[in-house]
């Protein structure tokens, strides 16, 4: 029996530039859009690995790449050991049974013709599985109530659920084939705040019960820490940050992250007024990024080294990880993020950022969302 591997997905390199065409009758191509643009990071097994950026800086392109939904342009994706990127369509069933996805749009992801129970089956119908009906129906009934629904809901069709409920429907299609990934795209950016919650937290409980691997994109920080292990942050399809959830929102490095927390309000107990680093302008075109570093149209920070030279991912201490030329330092974070000493002195005294989300040392979570969640279990 081989050992399993630490990784369950490896990725290097990974590139992926949809091409901008001219003409009607003979297209030509002018350009690329490089929506993924070489970036290298492990997910390892068991653990929640948040996925963090402003929209459109290759998020969603990323997720698709990890299960071969998308052809890679170049480089290469691991999946438990095998090569899925060069991989020819008709190999990819056995991957699609690992590896799942859950979409930002509840409403659109459903087919709105079919019953929740044929909805829900339809993994089962493509791998050939529970071929009964009996059989498939006592399964199905079986996935409703594991993540909250009534098993008696059986033949309603998705406009009879709310929002909260509809993307249960698609977890528990998720989930039916029982994977070993579950990739999350902004799983509750389309759902109400009080709903929000209990999303996250059916999430968790059901990684903890099935041992899932969770990637978990999101744009919300604040959404990120409390389920995330480790976090990598893109802008304009590279990775600029990659640490645990901890080291991350305690001592970010990079000043993109600097500011993106900077836009999630905390609770400063010390009263302290904080430097705001408010990100000004527009996320540049992806199909004509910024030379060197990218974010130097944006950064603070910026300075010559850094529009003629492209500053490599590499370790800044600890566990971090970033792609920056001049790293944020101990004061310009206890000036933008004062409330953050809390929290560190959280995170040093053996705080897990896997607790649920409810946990009442939600400190940088959006205060309103803090304040409707319940500590009663999701249900
Ligand atoms: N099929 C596609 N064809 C052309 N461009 C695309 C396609 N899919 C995504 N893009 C572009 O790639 C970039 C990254 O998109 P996406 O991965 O959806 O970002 P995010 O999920 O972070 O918002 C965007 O500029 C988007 O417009
Ligand atoms: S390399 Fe320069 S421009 Fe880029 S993030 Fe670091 S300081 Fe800012
Ligand atoms: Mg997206």
């Amino acid at each position: 029996m081989t050992a399993l591997r630490d990784n369950l997905v490896e990725v290097r390199d990974l590139t992926k530039h949809f091409p901008i065409t001219q003409g009607i009758i003979v297209q030509r191509q002018i350009g690329a859009v490089k929506a993924v643009d070489g970036i290298s990071f492990d997910v390892k097994r068991g653990e929640t690995l948040g996925l963090v950026g402003e929209t459109g800086c290759g998020k969603s392109t990323t997720a698709r790449l990890l299960v071969r939904l998308l052809h890679p342009t170049s480089g290469t994706v691991l999946f438990d050991g095998e090569d899925i990127s060069s991989r020819k369509r008709a190999t990819l069933k056995s991957l699609h049974r690992q590896a799942q996805m859950v979409f930002q749009d509840p409403y659109s992801s459903l087919n709105p013709r079919k019953t929740v129970g044929s909805i829900i089956a339809e993994p089962y119908a493509i791998h050939g599985l529970y071929k009964g009906e009996g059989e498939r129906k006592q399964r199905v009934q079986e996935l409703m109530d594991r993540v909250g629904l009534n098993p008696e809901h059986y033949n309603r069709y998705p406009h009879e659920f709310s929002g909260g409920q509809r993307q249960r429907i698609g977890v528990a299609r998720a989930i039916a084939l029982e994977p070993k990934l579950l990739i999350a795209d902004e799983p509750v950016s389309a759902l109400d705040v009080s709903i929000q919650a209990q999303v996250l937290n059916l999430l968790k409980r059901l990684q903890r019960e099935m041992g899932l691997t969770l990637v978990f994109i999101s744009h919300d920080l604040s959404v990120v820490r409390h389920m995330c292990d480790r976090v990598a942050v893109m802008y304009l399809g590279k990775i600029v940050e990659l640490a645990s959830s901890d080291a991350l929102y305690t001592y970010p490095r990079h000043p993109y992250t600097g500011a993106l927390l900077s836009a999630v309000p905390v609770p400063d107990p010390t009263g302290g007024k904080r430097e705001r680093a408010i990100l000004t302008g527009d996320v540049p075109s992806p199909a004509n990024p910024p030379r060197a570093c990218r974010f130097h149209t944006r950064c603070l920070k910026a300075q010559e080294l850094c529009r003629t030279e492209e500053p490599l991912i590499e370790n800044k201490g600890g566990d971090t990880e970033a792609a920056c030329h001049f790293p944020l330092t101990e004061e310009e974070v206890s000036e933008q993020l004062p409330g953050r000493s809390s929290a560190r002195a959280d995170a040093s005294a053996g705080y897990s950022s896997s607790s649920t989300y409810s946990d009442s040392r939600a400190s940088s979570s959006p205060l309103l969302l803090q304040s409707l969640i319940s500590r009663k279990s999701e249900r």
